[in-house]
């Protein structure tokens, strides 16, 4: 173990990002730093200022996720790092036409969660943590069964692959062929799922490796969370969790010791969501 550890964020500056950034400063260490990043320089300098009591360092840095060469500029710059929670996600409303929001969705959640496992992924320390914030509706039961193999045969190649899939649905949006080809409408749903797949490829290339250094790679699903991201999908949100409830257990498990039960897959509330099947999950019908 290294005496100072480096932290990294995505998405920092609102919702559950915010708050695992804060909960991270709030438990590392003083000789530790939280690297709180976003897109914007103003809303980075204003999240890192009003974050709460913190014991370990913190830094805003500008991250765009979209843009490639930051993702690898930052991980070169950085060297080593321990923690990473990729975060970031590029908003959707239900009344937004799909091919209008699925450049933003694609270049943000998956082209960038690939980028950061390509990136960080050979960095990070003994003892790291390699963190995907997926969803609940990463499971392959949400998607229609006519993708659904295509899905987890991405899982079972590489990072490569999983982007290849990614680029023919994006592509099929834009033709307006998802919902004959049977990517539906929702673009959260292969989003996440090929969030998961990217998860699944990295972690099955690496698994043995990193059990040796007792590093973990996961995905997880926080749960419903009542942020401007999830609002318009849920007509519910009674049970929603604040950012700070959702960020409590994923911070537990990024700060605990247990690895191998979790290696490589999807856990929600510190268990492991079976990928094939997953639970159910309501949500606005969007027509
Ligand atoms: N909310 C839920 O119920 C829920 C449920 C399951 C999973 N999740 C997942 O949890 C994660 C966080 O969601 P949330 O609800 O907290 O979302 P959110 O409140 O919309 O926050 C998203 C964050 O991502 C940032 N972001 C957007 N585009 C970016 C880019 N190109 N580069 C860097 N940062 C960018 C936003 O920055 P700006 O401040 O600049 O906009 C913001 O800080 C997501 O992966 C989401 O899918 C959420």
């Amino acid at each position: 173990m290294t005496t100072s550890r480096t932290a990294l964020v995505t998405g920092a500056t609102q919702g559950l990002g915010l708050a695992l950034a804060a909960g991270l400063a709030a438990r590392l260490e003083p000789s530790d730093r939280v690297l709180l990043t976003g897109r914007d320089a103003g809303r980075v300098e204003a999240a890192v200022a009003a974050l709460p009591a913190r014991r370990a360092r913190v830094e805003g840095r500008v991250l765009d996720v979209r843009d490639p060469a930051a993702i690898t500029d930052l991980a070169g710059d950085l060297g080593e790092v321990d923690v990473v929670l990729s975060n970031a996600t590029s908003r959707m409303s239900p009344e937004q036409d799909p091919a209008e929001e699925v450049d933003a969705v694609v270049e943000t959640n998956n082209l960038a969660t690939s980028r950061v496992l390509r990136a960080f992924g050979p960095r990070l320390r003994p003892g790291g943590r390699l963190v995907v914030v997926a969803s609940a509706l990463g499971t392959l039961d949400k998607l229609d069964v006519r993708v659904r193999e295509r899905f987890a045969a991405a899982a079972r190649g590489s990072l490569e692959d999983v982007d290849a899939l990614v680029a023919d649905w994006r592509a099929a949006v834009h033709a307006g062929r998802a919902v004959e080809e049977g990517f539906g409408t929702w673009l959260n749903i292969p989003s996440k799922v090929a969030q998961v797949a990217a998860v699944r490829a990295v972690a099955s290339a690496r698994r043995a490796e990193d059990l040796r250094a007792g590093r973990l790679v996961v995905a997880l699903c926080p749960g419903l969370i009542d942020t401007a991201a999830s609002r318009p999908w849920f007509a519910d949100m009674s049970s929603a969790q604040t950012p700070d409830q959702a960020a409590a257990w994923p911070l537990d498990l990024v700060l605990g010791d247990e690895v191998a039960p979790f290696y490589g897959e999807l856990v929600q509330f510190g268990r492991v969501l079976p990928w094939e099947t997953g639970i159910p999950v309501p949500h606005r019908a969007v027509s």
